[in-house]
């Protein structure tokens, strides 16, 4: 029997094999694939994890990683019989330092657990994102996630001051101490974050936080054309403190609306694209302040409207709009693309693509939306009503033939913050060298000599 042996260091209740459990544990939030799991386990401590990479070296055994299995990418899913290791068990915050402003976790600790545990010490971690409910710290660092607070915050990346890692050669590693500086070679803390599992498990992470921002103050405006985008992100970024710049076309938020009827219409014009800014107040007249730049735009014609938000409740409400686009289109399996382009060539790139699309597509209906003041864009093709999530999987490789060759044209990344998983691995090469990916995979052979940690994702 394949999971012979298992039981010398995990208990029963630490292995499920159940039908129900390797469908929900084998797939993110790609709905494309069929999970195929032979069993979920669930270790306990840096130990079990270790124990599980050695037993699965000698069984040649594949290991998925699994956090929240939030994952647009299929960095997640286990569909060619593996073994997937569940973080949920690890979900403890172990430690806080606030002389350090450090905080130590397991991996699978929630990322809005870590957020409030944040809050209570009087501080703030700002990586922030839709899936925040469920997504693990561990996930959030195997794809350096991003989010709606990049613009301001940065990285995943920036936020890890060390981790432990069983890497696939049967080895923890303590990497970086919590040290500010440390120039003493290669800094592997970094190869890990973003290499999706690949090349070792994370079981444990410090996480630095920071000083909560002062109360924020949220625009929602429409954008007359798309050209405008980039001169409203200028006149916030060089006269606010902005906190968020994110975007979103009209068929978003019809979609957000159809399925949320708590959130309403937040402006009676209806324009192509709405914009969500957020800024950082700052002392007593950062309102006028921020309402001259706002009425500058809105002069130069590159607004047609725009609220500022008035409470608490409405702020919840404009973001739960911008948080739920994901959501709300995913009974329509939609295909997704998660690019980025450095910011000078965010309008040429949007028009050129809008462009591409509407002769290459159109009869499609395409979602837009991302964060946009950091160059990255979700683009979402909704699947036709009359094909299945299968069939529509297939078809769509021809777009990303056609998006992924305008993000190499434009210089940019094939996958901003999802990760490359298994849906971007064909288009690798678009946004790196051969000799990026040749180093890559010289990297994976070293740390995973067994081929055992999530083999299939990134490249084959
Ligand atoms: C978002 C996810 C899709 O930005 O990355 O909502
Ligand atoms: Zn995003």
């Amino acid at each position: 029997m394949a999971l012979t042996g298992l039981d010398q260091f995990l208990k029963d209740d630490q292995i499920l094999t159940g039908d129900a459990d390797i469908k929900n544990y084998g797939r993110d939030w790609t709905k494309f694939f069929t999970p195929n799991a032979q069993a979920i386990v669930f270790p306990k401590s840096t130990e079990e994890v270790l124990e599980l990479v050695k037993w699965a070296r000698t069984t040649k055994t594949a290991l998925v990683p699994s956090g929240g299995r939030t994952g647009l990418s299929g960095g997640a899913v286990a569909i060619q019989r593996e073994v997937v290791v569940s973080f949920e068990k690890m979900n403890k915050i172990l430690s806080y330092s606030d002389e350090d402003r450090i905080a130590r976790v397991q991996a699978g600790v929630v990322t809005e657990d870590l957020q409030n545990f944040a809050f209570e010490k009087g501080q703030y971690f700002p990586v922030d994102f839709a899936a925040k409910g469920s997504s693990h710290i561990g996930g959030n660092i195997a794809t350096n996630a991003g989010g709606v607070k990049v613009i301001r915050y940065g990285l995943m990346r920036d936020w890890v001051s060390s981790m432990t890692v069983v890497t696939g050669r049967g080895e923890v590693m303590e990497l970086n101490n919590d040290l500010i500086k440390n120039a003493s070679g290669y800094d592997l803390r970094h190869l890990m974050i973003g290499s999706e599992g690949t090349l070792g498990l994370v079981t444990e992470a410090s996480i630095k936080f920071t000083r909560k921002p002062n109360d924020p103050l949220l625009f929602l405006v429409a954008l007359n054309h798309l050209d405008n985008t980039m001169d409203v992100f200028k006149a916030f970024r060089d006269q606010t403190n902005l906190l968020a710049f994110e975007i979103y076309d009209e068929l978003a938020l019809q979609y957000v609306l159809k399925a949320q009827s708590n959130l309403s219409r937040p402006l009676e014009t209806v324009a192509p694209f709405y914009l969500l800014i957020e800024v950082e107040s700052e002392g007593d007249n950062s309102e006028e302040k921020v309402l001259s730049v706002f009425e500058s735009c809105l002069e130069k014609e590159w607004l047609t409207d725009g609220i500022l938000s008035q409470s608490d409740q409405q702020s919840k409400d404009l973001w739960a709009i911008r948080e739920n686009i994901t959501e709300a289109c995913a009974h329509r399996t939609p295909y997704k693309n998660d690019v980025s382009v450095k910011i000078s060539q965010v309008t040429p790139f949007l028009k050129d693509l809008d462009i591409v699309l509407k002769k290459e597509y159109p009869s499609s209906e395409v979602v837009w939306f991302g964060h946009v003041g950091d160059g990255n864009l979700h683009i979402s093709i909704l699947r036709p009503e009359t094909m299945t999530p299968e069939e529509f999987y297939k078809s769509s490789q021809s777009i990303d033939d056609v998006v992924f060759s305008k993000v190499k044209e434009y210089g940019g990344s094939v996958s901003a913050e999802h990760g490359v998983g298994i849906i971007k691995k064909k288009h690798l090469n678009y946004t790196r060298s051969e000799a990026e990916i040749s180093a890559m995979k010289a990297i994976k052979a070293f740390f995973d000599p067994d081929q055992i940690l999530n083999p299939g994702k990134i490249f084959d």
